[in-house]
Protein backbone atom coordinates (compact mmCIF):
# COMPACT_ATOMS: atom_id res chain seq x y z
CA UNK A 1 0.00 0.00 0.00
CA UNK A 2 2.38 2.09 1.05
CA UNK A 3 4.81 1.55 -2.18
CA UNK A 4 1.49 1.86 -4.23
CA UNK A 5 -0.10 4.55 -3.68
CA UNK A 6 3.27 6.55 -2.10
CA UNK A 7 6.20 6.08 -3.83
CA UNK A 8 5.34 4.57 -6.81
CA UNK A 9 3.12 7.69 -8.19
CA UNK A 10 6.69 9.71 -7.12
CA UNK A 11 8.90 7.35 -8.96
CA UNK A 12 7.03 6.79 -11.98
CA UNK A 13 7.64 10.04 -12.60
CA UNK A 14 11.32 9.52 -13.30
CA UNK A 15 13.17 7.75 -15.82
CA UNK A 16 12.49 4.02 -15.73
CA UNK A 17 16.19 3.16 -15.99
CA UNK A 18 17.37 6.13 -13.85
CA UNK A 19 14.74 4.50 -10.72
CA UNK A 20 16.21 0.80 -11.43
CA UNK A 21 20.03 2.43 -11.38
CA UNK A 22 19.42 4.07 -8.05
CA UNK A 23 17.33 1.08 -6.86
CA UNK A 24 20.16 -0.93 -7.00
CA UNK A 25 22.95 1.91 -5.87
CA UNK A 26 20.88 2.08 -2.60
CA UNK A 27 20.62 -1.85 -2.55
CA UNK A 28 24.41 -2.14 -2.95
CA UNK A 29 24.90 0.60 -0.03
CA UNK A 30 22.71 -1.08 2.68
CA UNK A 31 23.68 -4.92 1.69
CA UNK A 32 26.08 -5.19 4.42
CA UNK A 33 24.31 -3.51 7.07
CA UNK A 34 23.16 -6.18 9.59
CA UNK A 35 20.42 -3.34 10.51
CA UNK A 36 19.08 -3.00 7.00
CA UNK A 37 18.50 -6.16 6.96
CA UNK A 38 17.32 -7.38 10.15
CA UNK A 39 14.74 -4.58 9.21
CA UNK A 40 13.84 -5.32 5.71
CA UNK A 41 13.22 -9.05 6.68
CA UNK A 42 10.63 -7.46 9.87
CA UNK A 43 8.68 -6.21 6.99
CA UNK A 44 9.28 -8.09 4.20
CA UNK A 45 10.03 -12.07 4.97
CA UNK A 46 7.40 -15.05 5.50
CA UNK A 47 7.87 -18.03 6.15
CA UNK A 48 5.15 -21.36 5.67
CA UNK A 49 5.96 -25.01 6.09
CA UNK A 50 3.52 -25.60 3.05
CA UNK A 51 5.70 -23.66 0.68
CA UNK A 52 9.02 -25.86 1.25
CA UNK A 53 9.81 -28.05 -0.85
CA UNK A 54 13.35 -29.57 -2.19
CA UNK A 55 13.57 -29.28 -6.30
CA UNK A 56 16.61 -31.03 -8.02
CA UNK A 57 18.31 -31.48 -4.77
CA UNK A 58 18.32 -28.44 -3.36
CA UNK A 59 15.76 -26.67 -0.81
CA UNK A 60 13.51 -23.83 -1.65
CA UNK A 61 11.79 -22.39 1.35
CA UNK A 62 8.73 -20.93 -1.39
CA UNK A 63 8.48 -21.13 -5.23
CA UNK A 64 9.14 -17.63 -5.91
CA UNK A 65 11.80 -16.25 -6.93
CA UNK A 66 13.32 -12.92 -8.73
CA UNK A 67 13.93 -13.31 -12.32
CA UNK A 68 16.62 -12.57 -14.63
CA UNK A 69 17.01 -8.67 -15.65
CA UNK A 70 16.43 -6.60 -12.42
CA UNK A 71 19.81 -7.59 -11.01
CA UNK A 72 22.03 -8.08 -14.34
CA UNK A 73 25.05 -7.37 -12.30
CA UNK A 74 24.74 -9.35 -9.43
CA UNK A 75 24.80 -6.77 -6.49
CA UNK A 76 22.06 -7.20 -4.17
CA UNK A 77 22.75 -10.87 -3.72
CA UNK A 78 22.31 -10.00 -0.14
CA UNK A 79 18.96 -8.30 -0.43
CA UNK A 80 17.23 -10.41 -1.85
CA UNK A 81 16.82 -13.79 0.78
CA UNK A 82 15.91 -11.12 3.32
CA UNK A 83 12.97 -9.51 1.20
CA UNK A 84 11.46 -13.30 0.99
CA UNK A 85 12.16 -14.19 -2.55
CA UNK A 86 12.44 -18.16 -2.27
CA UNK A 87 15.10 -17.90 -5.19
CA UNK A 88 17.02 -15.46 -6.65
CA UNK A 89 18.38 -15.40 -10.57
CA UNK A 90 20.96 -13.25 -11.47
CA UNK A 91 22.24 -11.89 -14.78
CA UNK A 92 22.05 -12.28 -17.64
CA UNK A 93 25.54 -12.09 -17.82
CA UNK A 94 27.91 -12.40 -20.89
CA UNK A 95 31.22 -13.49 -21.79
CA UNK A 96 32.70 -9.76 -22.39
CA UNK A 97 31.16 -5.95 -21.29
CA UNK A 98 28.35 -4.46 -23.08
CA UNK A 99 26.76 -1.12 -22.72
CA UNK A 100 23.90 -2.04 -24.35
CA UNK A 101 21.75 -0.23 -26.54
CA UNK A 102 21.41 3.33 -26.53
CA UNK A 103 19.22 5.17 -24.02
CA UNK A 104 16.12 5.77 -23.23
CA UNK A 105 15.68 1.57 -23.62
CA UNK A 106 13.45 0.88 -20.50
CA UNK A 107 9.86 1.76 -20.66
CA UNK A 108 6.62 1.73 -18.47
CA UNK A 109 3.60 0.54 -20.30
CA UNK A 110 0.89 1.16 -16.89
CA UNK A 111 -2.13 0.31 -19.27
CA UNK A 112 -0.76 -3.53 -19.25
CA UNK A 113 1.12 -3.82 -16.30
CA UNK A 114 4.34 -4.26 -18.23
CA UNK A 115 8.19 -2.84 -18.73
CA UNK A 116 9.08 -2.21 -22.58
CA UNK A 117 13.10 -3.52 -23.05
CA UNK A 118 15.30 -2.72 -25.54
CA UNK A 119 18.34 -2.67 -22.82
CA UNK A 120 20.38 -4.86 -25.60
CA UNK A 121 22.03 -7.39 -22.82
CA UNK A 122 24.00 -4.78 -20.77
CA UNK A 123 26.49 -6.29 -18.91
CA UNK A 124 29.79 -5.83 -16.70
CA UNK A 125 31.04 -8.72 -18.32
CA UNK A 126 32.03 -12.38 -16.77
CA UNK A 127 35.16 -11.54 -15.06
CA UNK A 128 33.94 -8.44 -12.96
CA UNK A 129 30.65 -10.39 -12.04
CA UNK A 130 32.60 -13.07 -11.21
CA UNK A 131 35.04 -11.40 -8.95
CA UNK A 132 32.16 -9.66 -7.42
CA UNK A 133 30.49 -13.08 -6.56
CA UNK A 134 33.37 -15.91 -5.93
CA UNK A 135 33.86 -14.78 -2.45
CA UNK A 136 30.21 -14.92 -1.14
CA UNK A 137 27.78 -17.28 0.49
CA UNK A 138 24.56 -17.62 -0.44
CA UNK A 139 21.29 -17.80 1.53
CA UNK A 140 18.73 -18.96 -0.98
CA UNK A 141 19.17 -20.96 -4.14
CA UNK A 142 21.41 -19.05 -7.06
CA UNK A 143 20.40 -19.38 -10.21
CA UNK A 144 23.22 -17.56 -13.01
CA UNK A 145 21.45 -16.57 -15.96
CA UNK A 146 24.34 -16.36 -19.11
CA UNK A 147 23.52 -15.15 -22.44
CA UNK A 148 25.69 -14.37 -25.76
CA UNK A 149 27.73 -11.04 -25.76
CA UNK A 150 25.77 -8.29 -27.45
CA UNK A 151 27.84 -8.26 -30.13
CA UNK A 152 27.45 -8.47 -34.02
CA UNK A 153 31.11 -9.63 -34.79
CA UNK A 154 30.65 -12.42 -32.46
CA UNK A 155 29.05 -15.07 -34.13
CA UNK A 156 29.15 -19.06 -35.52
CA UNK A 157 31.30 -21.16 -33.20
CA UNK A 158 32.62 -17.92 -32.03
CA UNK A 159 29.23 -17.37 -30.31
CA UNK A 160 29.23 -20.96 -28.90
CA UNK A 161 32.87 -20.30 -27.48
CA UNK A 162 31.13 -16.74 -25.90
CA UNK A 163 28.35 -18.80 -23.67
CA UNK A 164 30.82 -21.58 -22.83
CA UNK A 165 33.15 -18.98 -21.23
CA UNK A 166 30.55 -17.76 -18.84
CA UNK A 167 28.99 -20.74 -18.49
CA UNK A 168 32.45 -22.17 -17.08
CA UNK A 169 33.10 -19.21 -15.15
CA UNK A 170 30.11 -19.39 -12.72
CA UNK A 171 29.99 -22.99 -12.97
CA UNK A 172 31.11 -23.53 -9.55
CA UNK A 173 29.49 -20.54 -8.20
CA UNK A 174 25.87 -21.41 -8.82
CA UNK A 175 23.58 -23.70 -7.43
CA UNK A 176 22.01 -24.04 -11.54
CA UNK A 177 22.84 -22.53 -14.77
CA UNK A 178 20.51 -20.78 -17.10
CA UNK A 179 21.32 -20.71 -20.73
CA UNK A 180 19.16 -17.81 -22.14
CA UNK A 181 18.44 -18.90 -25.32
CA UNK A 182 15.59 -16.28 -25.80
CA UNK A 183 17.26 -13.40 -25.50
CA UNK A 184 15.43 -10.98 -28.19
CA UNK A 185 18.02 -8.06 -28.33
CA UNK A 186 21.20 -9.88 -29.13
CA UNK A 187 22.34 -7.71 -32.22
CA UNK A 188 22.93 -10.15 -35.19
CA UNK A 189 19.45 -11.75 -34.66
CA UNK A 190 20.37 -15.14 -34.22
CA UNK A 191 18.96 -17.02 -31.52
CA UNK A 192 20.42 -20.59 -29.42
CA UNK A 193 16.56 -21.58 -29.83
CA UNK A 194 17.92 -22.66 -33.14
CA UNK A 195 18.04 -26.15 -32.35
CA UNK A 196 21.38 -26.64 -34.60
CA UNK A 197 23.12 -24.05 -32.81
CA UNK A 198 21.43 -25.14 -29.50
CA UNK A 199 22.66 -28.33 -30.38
CA UNK A 200 26.63 -27.07 -30.89
CA UNK A 201 26.82 -25.64 -27.83
CA UNK A 202 25.63 -28.06 -25.73
CA UNK A 203 28.02 -30.53 -26.96
CA UNK A 204 31.00 -27.87 -25.84
CA UNK A 205 29.70 -27.83 -22.60
CA UNK A 206 29.52 -31.35 -22.85
CA UNK A 207 29.69 -33.44 -19.65
CA UNK A 208 28.71 -31.29 -16.21
CA UNK A 209 27.11 -31.95 -13.12
CA UNK A 210 25.63 -28.42 -13.29
CA UNK A 211 22.16 -28.46 -13.34
CA UNK A 212 21.21 -26.48 -16.63
CA UNK A 213 18.10 -24.95 -17.35
CA UNK A 214 16.81 -23.17 -20.99
CA UNK A 215 15.09 -19.91 -20.95
CA UNK A 216 12.65 -19.92 -23.86
CA UNK A 217 10.85 -16.93 -25.53
CA UNK A 218 6.70 -16.89 -25.31
CA UNK A 219 6.88 -15.90 -28.91
CA UNK A 220 8.82 -19.64 -29.55
CA UNK A 221 6.21 -21.96 -31.86
CA UNK A 222 5.28 -25.40 -30.35
CA UNK A 223 6.85 -26.92 -33.08
CA UNK A 224 10.03 -25.15 -32.40
CA UNK A 225 9.71 -26.57 -28.82
CA UNK A 226 9.22 -29.66 -30.23
CA UNK A 227 12.74 -29.67 -32.25
CA UNK A 228 14.73 -28.33 -28.85
CA UNK A 229 13.00 -31.41 -27.02
CA UNK A 230 14.32 -33.33 -29.46
CA UNK A 231 18.02 -31.80 -29.35
CA UNK A 232 17.84 -32.00 -25.26
CA UNK A 233 17.54 -35.38 -25.05
CA UNK A 234 20.85 -36.19 -25.57
CA UNK A 235 22.00 -33.86 -23.04
CA UNK A 236 21.94 -33.29 -19.21
CA UNK A 237 19.16 -30.42 -19.35
CA UNK A 238 16.86 -30.33 -16.32
CA UNK A 239 14.18 -27.84 -17.00
CA UNK A 240 12.81 -25.02 -19.17
CA UNK A 241 11.92 -21.40 -17.48
CA UNK A 242 9.05 -20.20 -19.44
CA UNK A 243 9.34 -17.37 -20.64
CA UNK A 244 10.90 -14.38 -21.21
CA UNK A 245 9.69 -10.96 -22.85
CA UNK A 246 7.23 -10.96 -25.57
CA UNK A 247 7.70 -9.80 -29.03
CA UNK A 248 4.98 -10.12 -30.62
CA UNK A 249 3.01 -6.49 -29.83
CA UNK A 250 -0.54 -8.11 -30.63
CA UNK A 251 -3.35 -7.43 -27.83
CA UNK A 252 -1.35 -4.70 -26.00
CA UNK A 253 -3.72 -1.82 -24.06
CA UNK A 254 -1.00 0.87 -24.77
CA UNK A 255 -2.24 2.40 -28.28
CA UNK A 256 0.18 3.80 -31.12
CA UNK A 257 0.47 6.68 -29.32
CA UNK A 258 1.96 5.33 -26.38
CA UNK A 259 4.13 3.39 -27.96
CA UNK A 260 5.93 6.21 -29.70
CA UNK A 261 9.70 6.32 -29.62
CA UNK A 262 9.74 2.65 -28.09
CA UNK A 263 11.26 -0.52 -29.07
CA UNK A 264 11.95 -3.97 -28.00
CA UNK A 265 9.65 -6.88 -26.31
CA UNK A 266 7.21 -6.76 -23.44
CA UNK A 267 6.94 -8.07 -20.05
CA UNK A 268 4.04 -8.58 -17.61
CA UNK A 269 0.46 -10.45 -18.49
CA UNK A 270 0.63 -10.28 -22.24
CA UNK A 271 3.99 -12.43 -22.00
CA UNK A 272 2.60 -14.34 -19.15
CA UNK A 273 -0.66 -15.36 -21.69
CA UNK A 274 1.41 -16.94 -24.07
CA UNK A 275 3.91 -18.23 -21.19
CA UNK A 276 1.09 -20.36 -19.04
CA UNK A 277 -0.10 -21.79 -22.62
CA UNK A 278 4.04 -23.12 -23.11
CA UNK A 279 3.82 -24.22 -19.45
CA UNK A 280 0.73 -26.75 -19.93
CA UNK A 281 2.36 -27.41 -23.53
CA UNK A 282 5.57 -28.84 -22.77
CA UNK A 283 4.67 -30.09 -19.27
CA UNK A 284 2.17 -32.34 -20.93
CA UNK A 285 4.43 -32.97 -23.72
CA UNK A 286 7.69 -34.62 -21.90
CA UNK A 287 5.06 -35.99 -19.14
CA UNK A 288 6.90 -33.43 -16.36
CA UNK A 289 10.12 -34.82 -17.19
CA UNK A 290 11.90 -31.36 -16.80
CA UNK A 291 11.33 -29.31 -14.24
CA UNK A 292 9.76 -25.88 -15.24
CA UNK A 293 10.07 -22.33 -13.57
CA UNK A 294 6.91 -20.01 -14.75
CA UNK A 295 7.59 -16.43 -15.61
CA UNK A 296 5.88 -13.75 -16.80
CA UNK A 297 2.72 -11.19 -15.94
CA UNK A 298 2.78 -13.40 -11.82
CA UNK A 299 1.00 -10.36 -10.01
CA UNK A 300 -0.77 -12.74 -7.56
CA UNK A 301 -1.34 -15.95 -5.91
CA UNK A 302 -3.96 -16.68 -8.05
CA UNK A 303 -1.33 -16.29 -11.38
CA UNK A 304 1.16 -18.25 -9.48
CA UNK A 305 -1.09 -20.79 -8.74
CA UNK A 306 -2.36 -21.22 -11.94
CA UNK A 307 1.59 -21.72 -13.18
CA UNK A 308 2.09 -24.26 -10.44
CA UNK A 309 -1.22 -26.30 -11.27
CA UNK A 310 0.13 -26.00 -14.98
CA UNK A 311 2.93 -27.68 -13.98
CA UNK A 312 5.87 -25.26 -12.50
CA UNK A 313 7.65 -26.25 -9.58
CA UNK A 314 8.75 -22.65 -9.05
CA UNK A 315 7.46 -19.19 -10.58
CA UNK A 316 9.70 -15.89 -10.81
CA UNK A 317 8.66 -12.19 -11.20
CA UNK A 318 10.62 -9.07 -12.09
CA UNK A 319 7.33 -6.75 -12.91
CA UNK A 320 4.98 -7.01 -10.08
CA UNK A 321 8.55 -6.18 -7.96
CA UNK A 322 8.42 -3.00 -10.25
CA UNK A 323 4.58 -2.13 -9.89
CA UNK A 324 4.24 -3.14 -6.47
CA UNK A 325 7.04 -3.07 -3.99
CA UNK A 326 8.93 -5.95 -2.52
CA UNK A 327 5.76 -6.65 -0.58
CA UNK A 328 4.45 -8.39 -3.53
CA UNK A 329 6.62 -10.76 -2.67
CA UNK A 330 4.56 -11.73 0.76
CA UNK A 331 1.69 -11.13 -0.44
CA UNK A 332 1.86 -13.91 -3.45
CA UNK A 333 3.45 -17.00 -0.65
CA UNK A 334 0.63 -15.88 1.85
CA UNK A 335 -2.21 -15.87 -0.89
CA UNK A 336 -0.80 -19.14 -2.22
CA UNK A 337 -0.73 -21.19 1.56
CA UNK A 338 -4.26 -19.93 1.24
CA UNK A 339 -5.16 -21.36 -1.99
CA UNK A 340 -3.56 -24.50 -0.84
CA UNK A 341 -5.43 -25.05 2.26
CA UNK A 342 -8.79 -24.04 0.12
CA UNK A 343 -7.81 -27.16 -2.25
CA UNK A 344 -6.86 -29.18 0.67
CA UNK A 345 -2.99 -29.79 -0.03
CA UNK A 346 -0.57 -30.11 2.31
CA UNK A 347 2.30 -28.72 0.58
CA UNK A 348 3.18 -26.85 -2.74
CA UNK A 349 4.49 -29.87 -4.36
CA UNK A 350 0.74 -31.68 -4.70
CA UNK A 351 -0.62 -28.77 -6.58
CA UNK A 352 2.56 -29.32 -9.15
CA UNK A 353 0.49 -29.95 -12.76
CA UNK A 354 -2.90 -30.51 -10.92
CA UNK A 355 -4.71 -28.80 -13.61
CA UNK A 356 -3.08 -30.27 -16.26
CA UNK A 357 -3.22 -34.35 -15.52
CA UNK A 358 -1.13 -35.93 -17.98
C1 LIG B 1 14.06 -4.54 -17.28
C2 LIG B 1 14.07 -6.00 -17.61
C3 LIG B 1 15.28 -6.61 -17.97
C4 LIG B 1 15.31 -7.96 -18.28
N1 LIG B 1 16.50 -8.57 -18.59
C5 LIG B 1 16.54 -9.92 -18.74
C6 LIG B 1 17.78 -10.60 -18.88
O1 LIG B 1 18.85 -10.01 -18.87
N2 LIG B 1 17.75 -11.95 -19.03
C7 LIG B 1 16.58 -12.68 -19.04
O2 LIG B 1 16.62 -13.91 -19.16
N3 LIG B 1 15.40 -12.05 -18.88
C8 LIG B 1 15.36 -10.71 -18.73
N4 LIG B 1 14.16 -10.09 -18.54
C9 LIG B 1 12.91 -10.89 -18.61
C10 LIG B 1 12.42 -11.32 -17.24
O3 LIG B 1 13.34 -12.17 -16.60
C11 LIG B 1 11.07 -12.05 -17.37
O4 LIG B 1 11.27 -13.21 -18.13
C12 LIG B 1 10.00 -11.20 -18.03
O5 LIG B 1 10.10 -9.87 -17.64
C13 LIG B 1 8.60 -11.71 -17.69
O6 LIG B 1 8.38 -11.69 -16.28
P1 LIG B 1 7.62 -10.46 -15.54
O7 LIG B 1 6.33 -10.23 -16.27
O8 LIG B 1 7.43 -10.94 -14.13
O9 LIG B 1 8.53 -9.31 -15.62
C14 LIG B 1 14.10 -8.73 -18.24
C15 LIG B 1 12.90 -8.09 -17.89
C16 LIG B 1 12.88 -6.76 -17.56
C17 LIG B 1 11.56 -6.14 -17.18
Amino acid sequence: MFYKYLIRPILFKIDAEKVHDFAIKIGETYSNSKIIKLFLRKIYYYENKKLEQEVLGIKFNNPLGLAAGFDKNCKLSKIFPEIGFGFMELGSITAKYCGGNKKPRIWRLPKDKAIMVHYGLASDGADKIYGRLKDLKFKIPLIISVAKTNDINIKGDDSVNDYYYSFKKFENIADFITLNISCPNTGDGRSFQDPTLLEKLLKKIGKTNKKIFLKISPDITEKNIDEILLVIKKYNIKGFIIGNLLKKRENLKSTEEDLKGMSGSVSGPVAGKRSLELIKYVYKKTKGKYLIIGCGGIFTAKDAYERIKAGASLIQIVTSMIYEGPSVIKKINKGLVKLLARDKYDNIKEAIGADNII
